[in-house]
């Protein structure tokens, strides 16, 4: 098959679909990986990187479209890229098509295959290839909240582990899956005192066997988060109700109990926020007051570590694309149905039940497409 990956268009996305070993690896399969020049980039791959990989280096991104069998993509197709996808064509990146109608007519008008990342699932009900962008996400949070907190950028002055003699800060996690579960591991790390509140008795219940000592959990009720926010340095909102807008756990009224110079890092603002108070920012400009609660909203928190993040989303991409490329969709889709639930467009039919109720579409089973082979 030949694989391509073009540059990314996205303003402020320096990641890349294919990293030199994934290309490796895809070659040595028998396949061909076609890279636009420079596409890897800012994720520190140069163009020798890939030659040395045994993948083409491709001028533009027409001839890469032109060209691939299946394009490989981080972030969903721009319209200009939409334009050149072709009936046929394999499209393997994150889509995220509930909110974008625009981008699923145009998904559909194409003919193409369209494999998202995001519904792609585990045996253990998990999402794989969204997974390793949360990790990335949680351990920057407490990262950037504690870069937050310091007094030149509006913060409390407080430093995460303290010194000997002062205390160190309190750190309150709301949501303790994927993210949570990184944050609250990293900002213990740094030495401050956590505390991980959810609402899953059984996660609580993993997260104490496993951590230990290393930091608290307590249930979430409005009560508990209500108290625990009136001491808190630095509160992390991580959490998750699967299609759904993030839960507005702390309002606006909220913030009033609050110690002035205490950071919000709401990490679900990509579901709309946990905090009344949230909106989404970018790296260019992080952070901004809210009655004198500093607030980081920044929705693509994984771009700010690039390199970190490509090599991250690659070694879990790459055993489903060597799998699509080996076999073509239908065979790869039939033999792991994980796959298959990753499936959103094909042949202008939408495939994805919960975008077809988002966007009151009719939705085709996608099982019934593999019979059709
Ligand atoms: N901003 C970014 O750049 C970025 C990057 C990655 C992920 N995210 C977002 O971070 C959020 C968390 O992702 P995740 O992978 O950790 O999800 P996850 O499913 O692993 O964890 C979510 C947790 O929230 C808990 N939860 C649900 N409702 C709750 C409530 N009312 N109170 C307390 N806990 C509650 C769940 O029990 C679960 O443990 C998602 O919105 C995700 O899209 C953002």
């Amino acid at each position: 098959m030949k694989i391509g990956c073009p540059t990314e268009i996205k303003p402020q996305e320096f990641r890349v679909g294919i990293t030199p070993s994934a290309a490796q690896e895809a070659v040595a399969h028998g396949h061909t990986v076609l890279i636009q020049t420079g596409a890897g980039v800012g994720a520190g791959f140069d163009d020798a990187a890939y030659t040395a990989a045994g993948a083409q280096i491709i001028g533009t991104a027409d001839e890469v479209f032109a060209s691939a069998d299946m394009i490989v993509k981080v972030k969903e197709p721009q319209a200009k890229e939409r334009k050149m996808l072709r009936e046929g064509q394999l499209l393997f990146t994150y889509l995220h098509l509930a909110p974008d109608p625009e981008q699923t007519r145009d998904l559909l008008a194409s003919g193409c295959t369209a494999i998202a990342y995001e519904t792609v699932t585990d045996r253990n009900g998990g999402l794989p290839l969204l997974a390793p962008m949360s990790e990335v996400a949680g351990k920057l949070a407490p990262q950037m909240g504690a870069w937050t907190l310091q007094k030149a950028n509006g913060g409390r002055g407080v430093l995460m582990g303290g010194v000997p003699g002062v205390g160190p800060a309190q750190v309150v996690v709301i949501g303790g899956g994927v993210v949570g579960t990184h944050a609250a591991r990293v900002a213990a790390g740094m030495g401050a005192d956590v505390t991980v509140l959810d609402r899953s008795l059984p996660r609580m219940r993993y997260l104490d066997d496993v951590f230990g000592s290393t930091f608290r959990t307590r249930y979430a009720s409005q009560a508990n988060i209500a108290e625990m926010i009136t001491s808190a340095d630095m509160v992390v909102g991580a959490v998750l109700i699967p299609g759904a807008a993030a839960p507005k756990l702390v309002s606006r009224a909220d913030l009033a109990t609050m110690k002035p110079g205490s950071v919000l890092v709401d990490v679900a603002i990509d579901q709309g926020g946990c905090f009344e108070t949230s909106h989404a920012t970018t790296h260019e400009n992080p952070i901004y007051d809210v009655d004198g609660i500093l607030h980081y909203c920044v929705a693509n928190m994984p771009g700010a570590v690039a390199r970190t993040s490509t090599i991250a989303l690659g070694n879990a991409t790459m055993p489903f694309m060597l799998a699509l490329a080996d076999k073509g969709w239908r065979q790869a889709c039939t033999d792991d149905p994980h796959l298959l639930a990753g499936l959103n467009v094909h042949a202008g039919q939408l495939t994805y039940v919960a975008v077809g109720q988002a966007l009151g579409m009719d939705v085709t089973a996608p099982e019934k497409l593999l019979k059709a082979a």
